[in-house]
């Protein structure tokens, strides 16, 4: 009988991860402006999955599906374009990665008391709105969580206000942070969480907290987030199924081109079933309302914007849908590098330094309809994707492991606090 049920739990969580049986991953280095425009086609012709951008100074991470890989490595060779396995077996790393996260979050819940910390470890949706209902059941003096909508499959959309003047002060400059907009990216929701357990919980800098209204959203795609877990593993989109006639066949949007700056004509797909489909129209998902409505209402007032992906240690600001610079491009950089310099000094020899750049520019690959973008041109002095650390080359396992959480969480606070100053100091002027 002890057999039978092992049996069947072994058959089970080899169930998983089955669309993914024979994919592989891959480095890919182009160097040339010639390398990155054969390359930009091939994503195209071969339905390359982009895990990490390649750019000039460091190679990407690509995954190819099996139909596919043997014109990609045929085409890359023609073009001369560097390209390496990275994981030859997808499905088996995604199998391991599961065992090491259900490992350690049980040594994360023993840690704390019995609680599912969502800074701590890569945490269902459920536990990270646990967390942001405790901190405002908490902590009701400084922190109001807001359930700001429901998501297309009826999952809240919360974010917590962080204020010691309940928002009344209207001289305080404004910072929002979003994670979780592209689904598979779990380390952008910790890094968010974190933002909030060191404003509310350990006040280690508390001019952070006077001199600043907060606005912290962890997991704007609550859908997509919920489906890496239960699906796929590198589902990126939202879960709307009402965008298209295809919609129904291939759910979601790509919520960073769902924006209302420059929608659609470049890095898009009008394709409901592209991994960067734009959605019938700009706003058309409620997620992407809900970050533009947060901006809407404090516009006068937000002097800094992040939004939180993974991978490639990057930060990256306007204007990304064509490589050009904005009014404020100096102060973009400046304040850009700034953040970089500060994670740098508290990161570890073995993560990539980072890069800080035009999106467009570093990533060689324009594309219009970003939410860094759309907060810049309806005013928001400084605006930037953060492209999160990933060990591309790491230990074992496919993702980010969970014993880097931690590590990862605390260098991209270091960089939050510096941009939250210098945007404090020019908001002034
Ligand atoms: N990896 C991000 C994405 O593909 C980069 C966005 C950069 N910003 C931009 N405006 N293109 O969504
Ligand atoms: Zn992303």
């Amino acid at each position: 009988m002890k057999l039978i049920v092992l049996t069947v739990l072994l058959a089970l969580a080899y169930a998983k991860h089955e669309e993914y049986i024979g994919w592989k991953s891959y480095y890919v280095r182009p160097v040339s402006d010639a390398d990155f425009k054969i390359f930009a086609a091939m994503i195209e012709r071969y339905e390359l999955d982009i895990l990490s951008h390649p750019i000039s100074s460091r190679e990407g991470v690509i995954l190819v599906k099996p139909e596919h890989q043997a014109g990609f490595e045929h085409d890359a060779a023609d073009a001369g374009i560097s390209v390496k396995i990275h994981r030859d077996n997808i499905k088996q790393e995604l199998d391991f990665d599961d065992m090491q996260l259900e490992r350690h979050n049980r040594e994360s819940f023993a840690r704390n008391g019995g609680r599912n910390l969502p800074y701590d470890s890569y945490q269902q949706i459920e536990a990270i709105n646990d967390y942001l209902d405790y901190i405002g059941a908490t902590y009701p003096d400084v922190a109001k969580v807001v359930d700001a909508a429901n998501s297309f499959e009826g999952r809240p959309i919360k974010y917590v206000k962080i204020s010691t003047t309940n928002f009344e002060d209207h001289s305080k400059p404004v910072i929002v942070i979003d994670g979780g907009i592209h689904a598979r990216e779990w380390i952008s929701p910790p890094s968010v969480t974190y933002a909030i357990k060191k404003l509310v919980e350990d006040v280690t800098e508390p001019d952070l907290l006077d001199r600043f209204d907060w606005i912290l959203l962890p997991v704007v795609n609550p859908d997509g987030y919920k489906f890496t877990f239960t699906n796929s593993r590198f589902w990126r989109k939202t879960r709307s199924t009402d965008q298209s006639s295809l919609s129904s066949v291939c759910p979601g949007v790509d919520g960073n081109r769902n924006y209302d700056f420059h929608f659609g004509p470049i890095g898009t797909s009008s394709s409901a079933c592209s991994d960067v489909y734009r959605g019938s129209q700009a706003f058309s998902e409620v997620e992407t309302r809900v970050v533009r409505d947060i901006l809407q209402e404090h516009l006068s007032r937000v002097a800094l914007y992040l939004t939180m992906h993974s991978y490639g240690s990057m930060i990256l600001y306007p204007w990304g849908h064509d490589g050009s610079f904005s009014h404020n491009a100096f102060g973009l950089h400046v304040v850009g590098v700034e953040m970089a310099n500060a994670i740098d000094k508290e990161s570890l020899p073995n993560f990539p330094r980072y890069t800080v750049g035009n999106s467009a520019l570093v990533l060689h690959y324009p594309a219009s309809g970003a939410s860094e973008d759309y907060a810049h041109s309806i005013g928001v002095p400084l605006s930037y994707t953060y492209e999160l650390p990933g060990l591309a080359g790491g230990l074992q396992g496919f993702n980010l492991s969970p014993i880097h959480i931690q590590q990862v969480v605390r260098e991209t606070w270091a960089g939050i606090a510096v941009g939250a100053r210098r945007a404090g100091d020019l908001f002034r002027k």
